[in-house]
């Protein structure tokens, strides 16, 4: 057994990252001996959790899994979780109920517990203490030895708990069951070192680690001939990539080789704002298969607040490179992530959020309450606002959002916009649906032989989430 760690998950050293290949791990006599069994996978969080379940699938069905969509029949069932907030937490205790259920009457099904929660030292006692039927647990960095413990549970062998909380490595070439026909993630760093005084993500995904461009751009020349349309270059930081290899090779290199490869859509996230620079910029606005969509964080509008997260940028440099962005990049759409109340937020400091959201009039942006995250430098300030408070600025600030996106949207009423479309209409199965390439959901009036494929789209109406179109 091996238990996360909090204090080693803090640390950082000047080691150079291990790169190892899936194919030099993976134990070909473990092919197949799950034959016959199904597998049902619940994914919490971020595109990049998103993404390791992708390669999660993947691993089970090389080992003879099939994936089933009823949780109640399958033989083993696993929740890859996020620990953002609280709420997400508390959405897998939850589960955690029903799958007790399951394992009282169905007593060889295998339960697990992987993603960012498994990283945490107090979620992880929790579970062994109060969930003692949970079989398997692994962190982040242990995705690559799941074949074996698998094989030790099909063994009968008792549970398996492997979490690392060093600082990662980078495991090359572990297959994916990609969710999509089209459009593709690609990682090109993992971890993050920035350590926003509020955020948990240092934690439970290791230090930063960029891979190298040689094995990005072959993953994209790949996934353009399997004939994919679009890939999204994942990061916690993507601007900082490059900046813990030796070979001077940065972001904006990245980016024009992938524009090079002559996909047709390239999108990338997260940007922080603190490495976005004036070449990155350039790149973009210059290459017309980068989408002009760009995510922004702002975090909070108030300069003392951003200190206290350890944002490192002010309310007056995020406003420079906003504006700069909108200069420089044509027709560019523009969203961002707010957090309220965080630990002593005053009326004042909110409303320098507010007034940049005013400024900024952004597409569409994500917003959330502060919330402490153990181990996290946030989660020890003390904090005399309430929670009545931080839910009321939630609501004023959600009213500005909402305004500005539906704002946002009204710009595009009969115009045409390129959509690439996806698949049929969640709301509507007579419709098909995609998005834009300043990423606005779009559903529309075409046929379904469009799926897969980008079509212009004339937009008929809006509303604050999505656009409606027809083929043209
Ligand atoms: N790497 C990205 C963010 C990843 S987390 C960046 O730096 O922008 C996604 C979002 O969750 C963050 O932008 C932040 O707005 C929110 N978030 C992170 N930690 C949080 C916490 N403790 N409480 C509330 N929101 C949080
Ligand atoms: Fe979290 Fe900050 Fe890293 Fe984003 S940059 S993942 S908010 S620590
Ligand atoms: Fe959540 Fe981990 Fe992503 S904490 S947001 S799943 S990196």
């Amino acid at each position: 057994m091996l238990k996360p760690n909090l204090k080693e998950a803090r640390k950082r050293t000047t080691e150079e990252t291990k790169i190892e290949t899936f194919d030099s791990i993976w134990n070909m006599q473990l092919k197949g001996i799950a034959k016959g069994k199904t597998y049902f996978i619940k994914t919490y969080g971020c595109q990049m959790n998103e993404h390791d379940s992708e390669n999660i699938k993947a691993i089970l069905e090389e080992l003879g899994y099939k994936e089933i969509s009823i949780m109640e029949e399958a033989d083993l069932i696993l929740l890859n979780t996020c620990a953002i907030r609280e709420n997400a937490h508390n959405k897998v205790f939850g589960f955690l109920g029903r799958i007790k259920n399951i394992k009282e009457k169905r007593k060889n099904v295998i339960a697990g517990i992987c993603g960012c929660m498994a990283q945490e030292e107090v979620v992880v006692d929790e579970i062994l203490e109060k969930y003692s039927y949970i079989d398997l647990i692994f962190g982040t960095h242990n995705i690559h030895h799941l074949p074996q413990f698998i094989y030790n549970l099909l063994r009968k062998e008792e549970s398996q708990v492997e979490v690392y909380s060093k600082e990662g490595e980078i495991i090359e070439n572990i297959p994916f069951k990609r969710d999509s026909k089209y459009k593709a993630w690609v990682n090109i760093m993992l971890g993050c070192d920035k350590f926003c005084t509020y955020c948990i993500v240092p934690y439970t995904r290791g230090k930063q680690r960029s891979r190298k461009h040689e094995a990005i751009l072959k993953e994209v020349e790949e996934l353009k001939e399997k004939g994919y349309k679009e890939v999204t270059l994942l990061g916690q930081n993507v601007n900082a990539y490059g900046k813990d290899l030796e070979d001077n090779y940065k972001m904006e290199d990245l980016l024009f080789d992938v524009s090079k490869t002559g996909i047709e859509r390239i999108r990338f996230v997260t940007s922080h704002p603190w490495d976005f620079t004036d070449q990155m910029i350039e790149v973009i606005a210059k290459c017309k298969n980068i989408m002009p969509y760009i995510h922004l964080p702002l975090q909070s509008g108030s300069d003392s607040i951003l200190q206290q997260m350890g944002r490192r940028y002010t309310k007056a440099q995020y406003l420079t490179l906003f504006h700069k962005l909108k200069e420089k990049i044509p027709n560019v759409s523009i969203t961002t992530d707010i957090i309220v109340g965080f630990p002593n937020e005053t009326e004042e400091d909110f409303q320098e959020t507010l007034q940049v959201v005013e400024e900024c009039k952004f597409d569409s942006a994500f917003t959330f309450i502060f919330s402490p995250r153990v181990g996290t430098p946030a989660a020890r300030m003390e904090d005399t606002v309430s929670i009545e408070v931080k839910e009321e600025r939630l609501q004023r600030l959600n009213e500005r959002i909402n305004y500005y996106s539906k704002c946002a949207n009204e710009a595009y009423l009969g115009k045409t916009v390129q959509v690439l479309i996806e698949g049929v209409s969640e709301k509507d199965d007579t419709k098909v649906m995609g998005y834009t390439e300043t990423m606005k959901l779009v559903n529309v009036k075409a046929s379904k032989e469009t799926i897969g494929t980008i079509i212009d789209v004339k937009v008929t109406e809006v509303k604050t989430w999505s656009m409606d179109g027809e083929e043209v």
